[in-house]
């Protein structure tokens, strides 16, 4: 049986959060433990270029995320680790999927549409997003892509890009990918109760030492109700957090707590033990990793040779296709069909 491919990216713009945890680490993480899948895991660099300009910090956050993905679980010699700027196929591949996207369907696209002022803030990359995005999917031919909610509509880009290609051409170089949504599309809050995100600067950085944990998990807003009031489960965020990480049980009785009228600290402490008990084991691993930026470039750059091993097979095949280089192909050594 064919592998099955999953791929997914989280671009190093900030140290990792829980939102990213959730949304895409570890779905990845169960997928790439069932049998014959094969896991990719990458950095968009360039994906961050569109609103990110610190070349120290760039660094430092691809090394920190792949360090991250690892004490999580991300398995090195299971999973292939890359940096996007290390494939330098995607770059081409990105230049023939734009010959083949609308102008109307960037106009839709929302990474864009959600700037307040579309004409100064917005840079052609970012406006071009989702077809590097489609690049860096159909490249590796995956079929499951685990991403927050917020990205789904990128995927659907990505598989609309595949079909009108394949369709054009009445073949199946590109397989077309799967958004794999975790927890029904759910959107992990942030310290201020909007979506968890770097951008919003609301985030808990999943590897943040204790003391710093500790202080943000205490920032985050609650609503204004009596000290020893019930409390509401679905419109706290300390409870969604605290959900995302607990047993069953030990969300009962949170939730039992909330209808007792648990005080707010209380409730605060409860999230903050339950993440550091959690965190400790990988958090001290993860700092192991950061003091060996050796080892962890080693990883990414073994992964980079694999991704471009599958990486040029596709785009030998796609050029095919499309007619370029064909000619000097047959009049030279006369070989066929890719
Ligand atoms: P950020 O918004 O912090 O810049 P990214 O855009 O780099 O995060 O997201 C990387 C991955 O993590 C994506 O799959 C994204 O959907 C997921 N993700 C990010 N924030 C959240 C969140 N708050 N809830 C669920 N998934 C999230
Ligand atoms: N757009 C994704 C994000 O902001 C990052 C990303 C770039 C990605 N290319 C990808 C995610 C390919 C999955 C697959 O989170």
């Amino acid at each position: 049986m064919r592998d099955q491919v999953v791929l997914t990216g989280i671009k190093p713009t900030g140290m990792l959060h829980l939102g990213n945890w959730v949304g895409a680490i570890r779905p990845t993480i169960e997928l790439s433990h069932k049998p014959n899948m094969k896991t990719y895991f990458f950095i968009p660099d360039y994906h961050a270029l569109t609103n990110f300009k610190s070349p120290d910090k760039l660094c430092e956050y691809t090394y920190g995320a792949v360090a991250t993905c690892i004490a999580l679980g991300l398995d090195p010699s299971q999973v292939v680790f890359y940096r996007q700027s290390d494939v330098p196929e995607v770059f081409e591949l990105n230049w023939i999927l734009a010959c083949f996207s609308p102008k109307g369907l960037m106009d839709r696209a929302h990474a864009y549409k959600m700037k307040s002022n579309p004409n100064s803030d917005v840079n052609m990359g970012l406006y071009t997003y989702p077809i590097l995005m489609a690049a860096d999917i159909l490249l590796m031919h995956s079929n499951w892509v685990p991403v927050g909610n917020d990205q789904q509509q990128h995927l659907e880009i990505a598989r609309d890009l595949a079909r009108r290609f394949n369709q054009q051409y009445r073949t199946d170089v590109f397989t077309l990918p799967e958004a794999l949504i975790s927890l029904a599309g759910v959107v992990i809050p942030g310290l201020d109760g909007r979506k968890m995100s770097k951008s919003y600067h609301n985030t808990i950085p999943i590897f943040a030492p204790p003391e710093h944990l500790r202080k943000l998990v205490f920032h985050i807003a609650t609503n204004s109700s009596g000290i020893h009031d019930q409390k509401d489960i679905e419109t706290s965020t300390i409870f969604q957090l605290y959900q995302l990480f607990s047993t069953p049980k030990q969300m009962e009785d949170l939730k039992r707590q909330y209808q007792n009228g648990i005080v707010w600290k209380d409730a605060k402490e409860a999230l903050f033990s339950l993440l550091d008990d959690q965190l400790r084991g990988p958090r001290a691993y993860y700092e192991t990793l950061m003091d060996n930026p050796q080892k962890l470039e080693r990883i990414l750059q073994e992964g980079a040779s694999q991704a471009r091993e599958v990486a040029s097979k596709t785009l030998e095949r796609v050029r095919y296709t499309l007619g370029i280089n064909q000619k000097r192909k047959t009049h030279g050594n006369g070989s066929s069909r890719p």
